[in-house]
């Protein structure tokens, strides 16, 4: 087989939004390919060879993605339809499995970005989605999961799947998943609207605690229910899976520990913010870790996890008697017995993901806000927010007295708001009179988590993001009590 690649497939390559930037320099192979219909299914390896990336092209101009164009769809749901084995020119097969409703067109859909290709079709009068997944990966078990927990109701219906079969090995790559679509919005939504209507209110003179609880009003029965919802899921997903390991719990702590270590010094030698905020948020993150370390251990629940957990992965919408909810992108990390990845789950840091998600929305939010108000955009408004969170004062210009105390003022409504959503959140999620906030499996989970997100920050260069998470870092210190 050729594997030297069509000119137009590199250019195309080259500008391919989906594909890291180191990659998209090139030089490209093509490893297999198959033609399905007016489709070209490529096999392609970047230069490193790392990774294998899925990539079907238009067969009569291969310059083109075949993605998300009526014709590749229809070719699709045919062949799973059929039951298609489709033999590639390197050997292999790709099985084609499900039985969807046939194909009547192309429906209009905006997912915003993605790392994978989705299109929206009509399949028998309904709306189903068709996503194709770019990098080829066994560690993509959205298909099986689907499968697995579709029937449940709590994550997207199944209609079919493909697979890259590789003859030698046997290994399954999922290529692509066909599902019934889940009508409705993500969680951020509501809570979007709920926010912004406290503005308005504050500015008008109420105060913070009333703004918050007249703005809540439609989430107070809601937000439990979410939080039902998700504990069900994870209720589903055990049954499903059946008994899990212990948690590793002292690995888990060990790691944190490394990872805190390696941490500290990126953020002292962060010059973007005065030497005393750095050296308090180091000394924020060291001090959770000793606490949580030294605490008594108390439960770490075990159990698979959704593994991608964020508001826009939390779907609902109003029927009038509550929200119709469901989970998708299902991204849970390793299912198998035998898998040594199997144990390192907790549900509990799905809710903590989510959470998390919670909280950067809110400075989101209230970055946003500041925009507005005091005319400043939201690097500024991120950065004087961490000073002023650890007690230094402004050192850029313009901060006078009564900037500052709107500032102070959003930041602390948009506390308060966030903190009350995830209780309540919290609420319907826990078991009645535990409170995971306290417990040191939890704190330990956040702040793994914040360490995750500072590491993407820093490796990123997100300046915006870093500053947000340094200042949640340094809340984790003076962790919320009394009122709210
Ligand atoms: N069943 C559905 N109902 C409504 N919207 C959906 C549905 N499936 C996907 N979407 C929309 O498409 C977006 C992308 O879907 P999804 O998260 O599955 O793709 P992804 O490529 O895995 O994304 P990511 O890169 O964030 O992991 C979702 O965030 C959502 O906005
Ligand atoms: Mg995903």
């Amino acid at each position: 087989m050729r594997t030297d690649i069509p000119a137009d497939v590199t250019t195309l390559l080259r500008t391919a939004p989906w594909l890291d930037e180191a990659l998209r320099r090139g030089p490209f192979r093509v490893l297999d390919q198959a033609v399905l219909g007016p489709s070209r299914l490529l096999v392609v390896a970047p230069a490193d060879g790392a990774a294998r990336y899925f990539v079907p092209v238009l067969d009569a101009d291969p310059g083109r993605e075949a993605t998300r164009t009526a014709d590749h769809d229809r070719a699709v749901v045919q062949a799973l339809r059929d039951g298609l084995r489709l033999p590639t020119a390197a050997g292999n097969v790709v099985e084609f499995d499900g039985g969807p409703p046939p194909y009547r067109g192309p429906l209009p859909f905006a997912p915003g970005w993605s790392s994978n290709a989705l299109s929206l079709v009509d399949l028998g009068g309904a709306a189903h989605v068709h996503k194709a997944y770019r990098r080829m990966s066994a560690g993509t078990r959205e298909p099986r999961m689907m499968r697995l927990m579709g029937p449940g109701g709590r994550t997207q219906r199944w209609v079919g799947d493909y697979h890259y079969v590789e003859r030698d090995t046997g290994r399954r790559l999922p290529l692509g998943v066909v599902y019934a679509y889940a009508d409705g919005d993500g969680l951020d939504l509501p809570l979007r609207h709920s926010i912004r209507a406290m503005w308005p209110l504050l500015a008008d003179g109420v105060g913070v605690a009333g703004a918050v609880d007249t703005v809540q009003r439609g989430l107070v029965d809601r937000l439990p229910e979410a939080g039902r919802f998700l504990r069900a899921f994870h209720d589903e997903l055990a049954d499903r899976l059946g008994p899990a390991p212990d948690f590793p719990a002292e690995r888990f702590v060990a790691e944190t520990a490394t990872r805190v270590a390696r941490l500290g010094p990126l953020i002292l030698a962060d010059d973007r913010h005065p030497g005393p905020v750095r050296a308090a948020v180091a000394a924020a993150l060291a001090d959770e870790l000793d606490r949580q370390a030294a605490a008594a251990p108390g439960s770490w629940p075990s159990g698979a996890t959704h593994g991608d957990l964020h508001l826009s992965h939390f779907l609902r919408a109003e029927t009038g008697a509550g929200w119709r909810m469901c989970l998708i992108d299902l991204s849970t990390p390793a299912v198998d017995p035998a898998d040594p990845d199997r144990a390192d789950q907790s549900p509990w840091q799905d809710l903590v993901s989510l959470l998390r998600g919670l909280e950067i929305f809110t400075a989101d939010e209230f970055a946003h806000q500041a925009a507005i108000e005091l005319d400043v955009d939201g690097d500024e408004t991120c950065r004087t927010a961490l000073l002023v969170t650890a007690g230094h004062p402004p050192d850029t210009a313009g901060w006078t007295a009564d900037r500052l105390a709107v500032l102070r003022r959003s930041q602390a409504a948009a506390q308060l708001w966030a903190r009350r959503v995830r209780r309540l959140l919290i609420a319907g999620y826990a078991d009645p009179g535990t409170e995971p906030e306290r417990q040191p499996a939890w704190r330990m989970f956040r702040l793994r988590r914040l360490v995750h997100e500072l590491d993407y920050a820093y490796a990123h260069d997100m300046p915006y993001h870093a500053a947000i998470n340094l200042r949640h870092a340094l809340e984790t210190l003076r962790p919320a009590t009394g009122e709210g």
